[in-house]
């Protein structure tokens, strides 16, 4: 039979690298039988993976300066080709990527999936929560808004109130006494690559468990099993 291009280049790597069995091996595993709440974990790779996207396409256009800032936003959105698309994917995006993190927190917490042989999942679960959280938080001050500016000054009084080390915490997370050029600078990095390298690592290590412990049974599958043996 005549192979057409598709397959022709996968003989060509399978010859050579045994992909076909790699991936037989890899995709055709059996796996419990999960229902719909086990999406919302692949939901939130997704989202970080827009964000990521859209992000590098936003950076061509934003400039990170408290003079340029505001002005070049509202330039991507008015005057860039798609650049009020790219942005919106990327506001939106980070909203649903909160919402589908916290319902997979959800989704893990009520089927119990946190226990052993899961529980360093859970521990790097709450990194990898912790850190979308500061990637948010970090990424609404780059538009240099009115509203943007006032959460900053709101969400850095809050590790400013800690005891003894808040005052020098907060000095250290503004780059100085108020909200300037320092912060923007330091949130723009924070944003751009620091978070996101650490979120990367940090996710490639939850895959990781995840594919060598295996995913959790639902309950429900659970006592279905128990009543039957
Ligand atoms: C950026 C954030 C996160 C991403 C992209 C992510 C992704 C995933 C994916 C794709 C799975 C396998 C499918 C599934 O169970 O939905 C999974 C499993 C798991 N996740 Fe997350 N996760 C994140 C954050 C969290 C958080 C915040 C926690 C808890 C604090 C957590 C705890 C777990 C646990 C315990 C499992 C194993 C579940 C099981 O075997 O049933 N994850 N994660």
């Amino acid at each position: 039979m005549k192979k057409n291009i598709l397959q022709k280049i996968w003989g060509f790597f399978d010859e050579r690298y045994g992909v076909g069995e790699l991936f037989e091996k890899e995709m055709c595993k059996k796996i419990p039988n999960v229902d719909w709440t086990y999406c919302f974990g692949g939901a939130t790779l997704f989202f970080f993976q827009v964000q990521v996207i859209t992000g590098i396409l936003l950076l061509i256009y934003y400039r990170p300066t408290i003079d340029e800032a505001y002005n070049s936003v509202i330039n991507i959105i008015n005057n860039v080709p798609f650049g009020w698309l790219v942005r919106g994917f990327h506001s939106w995006g980070s909203n649903l990527m909160i919402i589908t993190l916290l319902l997979h927190m959800t989704r893990v917490f009520c089927q119990a999936s946190y226990k052993n042989p899961r529980e360093m999942n859970w521990v790097i679960g709450v990194g990898l929560f912790s850190l979308t959280l500061v990637f948010s938080f970090t990424g609404y001050l780059l538009p240099w808004t009115q509203l943007s500016y006032w959460a900053t000054v709101v969400g850095t009084e809050i590790p400013g109130s800690i005891p003894v080390i808040g005052p020098y915490l907060k000095e250290f997370i503004r780059g100085g006494e108020s909200i300037t050029q320092y912060t923007l600078s330091r949130f723009f990095a924070l944003h751009v690559i620091v978070i996101p390298a650490m979120l990367a690592g940090l996710l490639g290590l939850h895959l990781l468990i995840v594919k060598t412990v295996g995913i959790s049974e639902p309950v429900a599958e659970m006592k279905k099993r128990e009543k039957r043996s």
